[in-house]
C-alpha cells in the first residue's frame, strides 16, 4: 500500500507514567488528516550499549527520573523541524531526527524523545488511511503471527526474590494460532499460581515487574520444575509448550574475576555453559537469552556452537538492536537469534533494518517489550508486520502486558485466513 502523503502539522509530547510508576514520554503527531499517538517503554536490566534514555536528573521530581527535557525537546526542537514532512515517509522522518541529534547514541535529544515521534508518525500514517499499523509498516497478502514467549516467573532485577535468572518463559509452539497460544499460556499461568501457592505458600504468588510470579525461591531448577508441572497440570505436553529462559547474565557477572554468580555459586564461563547445557537437557529449553555478559562474544559463540542446533540462543544486551553489533555477532557466530527492542536503538526504521538483517541471515527474531512498559501495543504490529518468530511481552496478566496479547488477538481476527502462526516453524 502506498504510504500516506499527508503532511505533519504539529507534534506534541507529555510526561506519563510507565508500568513501574516511573515517568516516560508520550507523543502525538498531527497531520492534515489524522493523529497518531505513541509512548515509549523503559528497561531495568539495560544494556550498556543502548541508545540514551534522557532523564532530567532533577532530584525534586520523580527521584531524578523526570523526562521533561525529552518532552521539551519534542515540543520545542524536534516537532517544529518535522513540520511539512510526509507522515508516511518514515525513513525521512527518522533520518531528520537522527541528524538533528547528531550523536551516535541519540544522547543529545534523547532516544525516548525521538522514538516516541518515530512511532507516532507511523501511527498517524496508518490512521490517516484507515489501515492497521502492521499493514502500513509492511504491506503483504499474508502475515505470520509470532509465538508468544510468556514470562511466568520473574527473577533478577524484575523481582524482590533471590532468583539469579531474570525470566522463565512458556512458549506454546504447538498451538494452531496465536490466539490459541495465548489461551494456552494463560491456562498454564493459572495452573502455576496453584502449584506455587501449594508448594511455597501464599507469598509465592506475588508478581514481579512483568506480571510473572515472583516466588521466594533461590534455585533455577525449582522455577523450571514448577513451570514444567504447571504445563502438565494444564493438560499440555512438552512438545506443545516449550520452555525458555532469559538469564540477563550481565546482571550477575563479575568483570574483575570473569565469573558469574548463579544460585549462590560462582561459575567460570565454561562452568556456566555446562549449567545451561544440563538445564537444556533436563527441561528441553527452546530458547536461552543473554546466557553471558554483554561483551562476551566468545562465550556466546561457544554455547551457540554447542546447543545451536536445537536451541535458539538469543542476543539482547549484546546487540541492543544495533545493526553494527548484530553484524559483529554474525561474524563471530555468537548467536542464532536476536532480541528486538525499539527503544534500544531509538527509531522505527533502524529497528526494521535490524530485523531484516537478522532475517537475511536466517536468525530467529524476537520482538520484545521492556520491563517498564505502557499500554501502547505497538510491538504487536511490529512483530506481525515482519513475521517475527516470537514476541516477548511478559506474563498473560497486568494491563501493559495483555495490551499486546489482546492486540494480537484482534490482528489475527482481522486477518482471518490471511494469517498463519509461527509455531509451525518449530
Ligand atoms: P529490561 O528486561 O526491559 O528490564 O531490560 C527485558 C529483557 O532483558 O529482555
Ligand atoms: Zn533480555
Amino acid at each position: 500500500m502506498a504510504k500516506n502523503s499527508a503532511r505533519i502539522v504539529a507534534a506534541r509530547a507529555r510526561e506519563i507514567l510507565d508500568s513501574r510508576g516511573n515517568p516516560t514520554v508520550e507523543a502525538e503527531i498531527l497531520t492534515t488528516s489524522s493523529v497518531g499517538r505513541a509512548s515509549v517503554p523503559s528497561g531495568a536490566s539495560k544494556g550498556k550499549h543502548e541508545a540514551v534514555e534522557l532523564r532530567d536528573g532533577d532530584a525534586t521530581r520523580f527521584h531524578g527520573k523526570g523526562v521533561t527535557k525529552a518532552v521539551s525537546n519534542i515540543n520545542r526542537i524536534i516537532g517544529p523541524r518535522l513540520k511539512g514532512l510526509e507522515c508516511g515517509d518514515q525513513r525521512r522522518i527518522d533520518k531528520t531526527m537522527i541528524r538533528l541529534d547528531g550523536t551516535p547514541n541519540k544522547g543529545k535529544l534523547g532516544a525516548n524523545a525521538i522514538l516516541a515521534l518515530s512511532m507516532a508518525s507511523a501511527r498517524a500514517s496508518a490512521n490517516g488511511d484507515l489501515v492497521s499499523l502492521f499493514a502500513r509498516m509492511r504491506a503483504s497478502k499474508r502475515y505470520t503471527l509470532p509465538v508468544p514467549m510468556m514470562n511466568v516467573i520473574n527473577g533478577g532485577e524484575h523481582a524482590g526474590n533471590e532468583l539469579s535468572i531474570q525470566e522463565f518463559l512458556v512458549e506454546p509452539v504447538g498451538a494452531k494460532s496465536c490466539g490459541e497460544a495465548i489461551r494456552m499460556g494463560a491456562e498454564v499461568y493459572q495452573s502455576l499460581k496453584g502449584i506455587l501457592a501449594s508448594r511455597y505458600g501464599k507469598g509465592a504468588i506475588n508478581v514481579g515487574d512483568e506480571g510473572g510470579f515472583a516466588p521466594p525461591l533461590g534455585k533455577t531448577r525449582d522455577s523450571l520444575t514448577s513451570i514444567a508441572d504447571a504445563i502438565k497440570d494444564a493438560g499440555y505436553g512438552e512438545k506443545q509448550i516449550r520452555l525458555g529462559i532469559d538469564a540477563a547474565a550481565s546482571t550477575f557477572y563479575n568483570q574483575t574475576t570473569d565469573t558469574y554468580v548463579v544460585d549462590r555459586k560462582s561459575m567460570t564461563p565454561s562452568k556456566l555453559e555446562d549449567f545451561y547445557t544440563s538445564l537444556s537437557d533436563e527441561y528441553g529449553l527452546l530458547t536461552i537469552e543473554d546466557p553471558f555478559s554483554e561483551d562476551s562474544f566468545d562465550s556466546f559463540a561457544a554455547i551457540t556452537g554447542r546447543l545451536g542446533r536445537t536451541t535458539k540462543i538469543i542476543g539482547d544486551d549484546i546487540y541492543v538492536t544495533n545493526v553494527g553489533r548484530i553484524r559483529k555477532g554474525m561474524r563471530a557466530k555468537a548467536t542464532n537469534a536476536v532480541l528486538i527492542k525499539l527503544n534500544q536503538i531509538g527509531t522505527v526504521s533502524e529497528t526494521e533494518d535490524a530485523i531484516e538483517l537478522a532475517q537475511r541471515a536466517r536468525w530467529s527474531v524476537v520482538v520484545s517489550h521492556r520491563s517498564g512498559d505502557t499500554e501502547d501495543p505497538f510491538i504487536a504490529h511490529l512483530a506481525t508486520a515482519f513475521g517475527a518468530d516470537f514476541i516477548k511481552t511478559g506474563a498473560p496478566a497486568r494491563g501493559e502486558r495483555v495490551a499486546k496479547y489482546n492486540e494480537l488477538i484482534r490482528i489475527e481476527e482481522e486477518l482471518g485466513s490471511r494469517a498463519s502462526y509461527a509455531g509451525r516453524r518449530f
